[in-house]
């Protein structure tokens, strides 16, 4: 049995705060957000939304597009490092929230990586016959861990959710491999200490080594060249990491995925986000070989290599 994507959704709150926004608030200029990073604008959840209701609203839409009832689901994973409270976890607000009555229900915290942890973990579940519907949500409230003060983290952050459900999918579709991969040795560089606090040039050189490195082992794990992949969604932290990968595995630039203009990093939700705009736009079709990457602290990393399609 294949356990594969089937359902998608993603919310984003509707405010926008944007590089020139940010330049009235600390000594930050559009053009250097623009030029190092790639990012143009980003989204903030107002007081009245943590990350649960983003996680809700992102959820809800996954499991009508997957055409199923919550009842059905069978274990509910949110990955993110902002959660509502230490517990009880946002899975569980999601699971009362959502009426997923018989769902089993756990947060996962792998920082960026997160979501790449979800659907490695699903897949298990789902392929040894255990289970036959996950949810997983990627989801951040990023803002209210930043300090708007500090140039060098506040910049590069947003809010939002996306979430997939998984379930057994046709022969031959589905996820193919998967590496999940962590350095503890690197958690320094990249941690919370009532703040988000980065050492922003570490984090990067990190990054650029791992996501290739990990783009490279999955495809082999699948039997796969980069000449088979069709698609790349890397997570959204830096435009210029993001091209590292994407040259990594030759591809041209509308074959990789780039929300980081609209969305900035939003974390465990950027790779979910960036599947849904994908295929809504009709970039990602069935059967197409789809490439997620993603880092982040811990330090940590993940990799999936998916064919599209129920
Ligand atoms: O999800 C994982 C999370 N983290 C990441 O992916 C972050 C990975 N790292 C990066 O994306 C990049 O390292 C940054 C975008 C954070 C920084 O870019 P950089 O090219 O590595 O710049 P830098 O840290 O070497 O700093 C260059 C200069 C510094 O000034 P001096 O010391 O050269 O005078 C910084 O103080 O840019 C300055 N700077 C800024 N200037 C204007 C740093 N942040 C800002 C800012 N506005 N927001």
């Amino acid at each position: 049995m294949n356990a594969g994507i089937i359902g998608i959704g993603k919310y984003v709150p509707e405010k926008v705060l944007t590089n020139h926004d940010l330049e009235k608030m600390m000594d930050t200029s559009d053009e250097w957000i623009r030029t190092r990073t790639g990012i143009e604008e980003r989204r903030i959840a107002d007081d009245s939304m943590d990350t649960s209701d983003l996680g809700f609203e992102a959820a809800k839409k996954a499991i009508e597009n997957a055409g199923i009832s919550p009842e059905e689901i069978d274990l509910i994973l949110v990955a993110t490092v902002t959660p509502d409270q230490p517990f009880p976890t946002v899975a569980c607000m999601l699971q009362e929230r959502l009426g997923a009555k018989k769902a089993a229900a756990m947060d996962i915290s792998a920082a960026c990586s997160g979501f790449m942890y979800g659907v490695a973990t699903a897949k298990q579940f789902i392929e040894s016959g255990a289970y036959k519907y996950v949810l997983i949500v990627g989801v951040e409230k990023l803002s209210k861990i930043l300090n708007w003060k500090d140039r060098n983290t506040a910049v590069l952050f947003g809010d939002g959710a996306g979430a997939a459900v998984m379930g057994p999918v046709s022969e031959g579709r589905g996820v193919l491999a998967f590496e999940l991969g962590a350095d503890g040795t690197g958690g320094k560089h990249l941690y919370q200490d009532e703040y988000v606090i980065m050492n922003g040039r570490e984090v990067f050189k990190f990054a650029v080594r791992q996501m290739g490195e990990s783009c490279m082992n999955v495809l082999e794990k699948a039997g796969l060249t980069k000449e088979d992949v069709d698609f790349l969604i890397p997570h959204q932290a830096n435009i210029r990491i993001m091209e590292s990968a994407r040259l990594r595995l030759d591809l041209p630039e509308e074959k990789m995925s780039k929300t980081i203009h609209k969305y900035g990093n939003t974390s465990a939700a950027s790779i979910p986000i960036s599947l849904v705009e994908e295929v809504e736009a009709g970039k990602i079709k069935d059967d197409d070989i789809v490439v997620m990457v993603g880092f982040g602290g811990g330090l940590t990393w993940g990799s999936i290599v998916m064919r599209w399609g129920r």
